[in-house]
């Protein structure tokens, strides 16, 4: 039981990635699960199944990410419903397929919001919790298209997933000394309604196949665990070995 009795919040969970981890939370023993998503109906699904399941209390809140205000209320009700704090993971995000030339600054600010600042505003919330537990795990998901640049994806989302890599290493050294752990994934190509529309060769990817959300699950789990306690600013890469460093 990698997580038993842990109480984690998991963003952008309705459906796809965000939804795998929250159901390897519950299958690996955690007490509490709060999926924040902008589509309540959709979360509000994910976490009936993952409560009917499990013996795992699974909530769903709406909000956006990107929003401030929003994002203070999550952890407004979260301190309400749960007497204690564990894990956070940093999964919602957006993505589009567009070239350099066709790239509006309405959607580059969308994105950047999105994906960066709505990350950094829910590892600030969740660090000052955690500093007064001295405990915690902060993942950040970013992406292959964060160290290499955008192949099918926009500059706007490469950009904002190399934030996040740089983000994860400063909230890493902050959090240090709390035993906090701050680290991130970087997946490759995962099949889900995100990447639906991207058609790719299999045969480049050396393992032969596109991942799946269940893949990327595994490397949060193992980074929410204690098996990761000596590990911090790190970025574990989820991507069949597309790419090597
Ligand atoms: P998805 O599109 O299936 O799921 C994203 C979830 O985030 C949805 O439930 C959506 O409602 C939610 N969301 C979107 N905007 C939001 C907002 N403003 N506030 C709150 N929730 C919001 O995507 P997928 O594939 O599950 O991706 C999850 C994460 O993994 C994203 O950060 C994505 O960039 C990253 N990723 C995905 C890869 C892939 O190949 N699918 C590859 C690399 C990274």
């Amino acid at each position: 039981m990698l997580v038993k009795d842990k109480i984690a919040l998991i963003t952008g969970a309705a459906r796809g990635i965000g939804k795998a981890i929250a159901e390897s939370f519950a299958i690996e023993g955690a007490k509490g699960i709060i999926i924040v998503d902008i589509n309540l109906e959709e979360a509000q699904k994910t976490a009936n199944q993952i409560s009917d399941y499990y013996s795992c209390k699974c909530i769903a809140l709406k909000a956006n990410v990107a929003d401030e205000d929003d994002v203070k209320s999550v952890f407004s009700t979260v301190a309400n419903e749960f007497s204690t704090w564990d894990i956070m993971v940093n999964n919602a995000g957006i993505c589009r397929m567009v070239s350099l030339d066709d790239l509006t600054m309405d959607a580059w600010d969308q994105t950047m919001n999105i994906n960066l600042k709505g990350t950094y505003l829910f590892c600030r919330e969740a660090f000052k919790l955690m500093q007064e537990n001295n405990s915690g795990k902060i993942i950040n998901m970013a992406s292959q298209a964060g160290k290499i640049g955008g192949i099918m994806v926009g500059a706007d989302y490469s950009a904002s997933k190399a934030g996040i890599l740089c983000l994860t290493k400063t909230f890493a050294k902050k959090a240090a000394s709390y035993s906090i752990n701050v680290n991130s994934v970087a997946p490759g190509l995962i099949g889900t309604d995100m990447t639906k529309d991207f058609g790719y060769e299999n045969q480049s990817i050396p393992l032969g196949r596109v991942g799946t959300a269940e893949d990327v699950a595994g490397a949060v789990l193992f980074l929410a665990s204690k098996y990761s306690d000596y590990i911090t600013g790190a970025c574990i890469d989820v991507n069949g070995g597309m790419t090597m460093w």
